[in-house]
């Protein structure tokens, strides 16, 4: 993939003199869905597959991006001057978000690069591309300039410049399973503290296998932001009777006590989501220590319910292919990752039912909601690196 980006690189910028090759990861989301913003645990791991970026340093403050993902584009000239916040304003505002959040973190970025992208990870399938293009932008510019960053940083720098540049109130997940992400290991981080710890994702005689729904989701456009402040509310109703700093705080029993403080039937289902589900990720991690991966998926599983029920962020495309998914002998786990409204599922498969779930769960899908999904065998990877 290197040289194919390198290539590009020369053949859009006339030569390639001086340019460095990068690459970071996706990221999929095992348990803990929803829970990043509200003080909980979430155990996602980094993709082998991700962004990778052809990059080179400018004598001068402009910027010049291309990406083979959005050729029809053909290069798009800004400079260093220019890095407005603004929201859907194509694929660039990622790594501009992430040069002005450097800015305003105190560390001016002193000169433009130019810069070829190519991701293989499905665009906008809920597999994190923006926030890959993001973590590799920190990363390049602190191999560039030797800002004083640590991967963590990257993270947050990353999502600051999601939050405040692109106007998209996302958690730390994404960021920092991407900037953080170890070979065949999830990261059990907690959302509260950024406290965190590797488990290694050993499944014997099984493989994670993602099913991409097709159904494109932006963020922005999205009700993600509406799920966030329906959170906020319910906690502020909760604080009222029982002092916490996030839901993430309470257990089940604890929530229960106190629930009737929240005033609306919905947000007492989408706190209810948001306290048990980070209740079930804690579980899903001892379980997967423990070895017992049938029950690790017995959690994805009721994930799936409580995102599909109280949360309600699956929607018929991902429905059908979880529902489809557990029918198929050899399945272990299913459920919707990511933000959700789109994007994919994630599946614990063993190996020899692989083929069986493609064929399967592909039939149904394309006859009942009338297009294709795509599946992907996933490898757990490392995080950014210089290639
Ligand atoms: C998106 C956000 C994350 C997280 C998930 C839902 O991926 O970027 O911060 O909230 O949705 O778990």
């Amino acid at each position: 993939m290197k040289d194919m980006v390198m290539r590009k690189f020369q053949e859009v910028f006339g030569d390639a003199e001086g340019a460095k090759c990068y690459f970071a990861p996706g990221r999929v989301n095992l348990i803990g869905e929803h829970t990043d913003y509200n003080g909980g645990h979430v155990f996602p791991c980094a993709l082998t597959i991700g962004t990778y970026g052809a990059a080179r340093r400018r004598q001068d403050n402009r910027l010049r991006f291309y990406s083979v993902n959005f050729e029809k584009l053909g290069v798009i000239e800004s400079s260093l001057e220019e890095l407005v916040p603004s929201k859907e304003a194509g694929w660039t505002n990622y790594p501009k978000g992430v040069m002005w959040a450097f800015g305003e973190k105190g560390m001016q970025v002193p000169f433009g690069m130019d810069l070829v992208l190519y991701g293989n990870i499905p665009n906008g399938s809920g597999l994190s591309s923006s926030a890959s293009v993001e973590i590799l932008t920190g990363y390049i510019l602190r191999d560039f300039f030797g800002f004083e960053v640590s991967n963590q940083d990257l993270a947050l720098i990353g999502q600051y410049a999601e939050n405040n540049f692109n106007k998209v109130n996302c958690g730390i997940m994404d960021q920092f399973a991407i900037a953080m992400g170890k070979k065949d290991n999830a990261i059990f981080l907690d959302t509260a503290d950024l406290s965190f710890e590797y488990a290694p994702i050993t499944l014997e005689g099984a493989k994670i296998v993602i099913a991409s729904s097709n159904k494109k989701r932006g963020l922005g456009d999205s009700k993600y932001n509406e799920r966030r402040s329906e959170c906020e509310t319910a906690l502020a109703e909760l604080q009222q009777v029982v002092e916490i700093k996030g839901l993430g705080d309470l257990d089940e029993e604890t929530f229960e006590k106190y629930v009737s403080a929240i005033k609306s039937e919905v947000r007492r289902r989408r706190a209810k989501h948001a306290v048990y589900e980070n209740q079930r990720t804690i579980r899903a991690v001892e379980a997967l220590k423990a070895n017992d991966v049938a029950l690790f998926g017995k959690l994805m599983n009721a994930s799936q319910v409580s995102l599909r029920d109280d949360y309600e962020v699956t929607g018929i495309e991902l429905d059908t292919l979880v529902e489809e998914a557990w029918k198929i002998e050899g399945v272990i786990g299913s459920r919707m990752t990511g933000a959700g409204f789109g994007g994919c599922t994630v599946s614990i498969v063993k190996d020899e039912a692989i083929d069986s779930f493609i064929e399967n769960v592909g039939k149904a899908y394309e006859a009942k909601i009338g297009y294709a999904a795509d599946f992907y065998v996933v490898e757990v990877g490392n995080g950014p690196v210089t290639l």
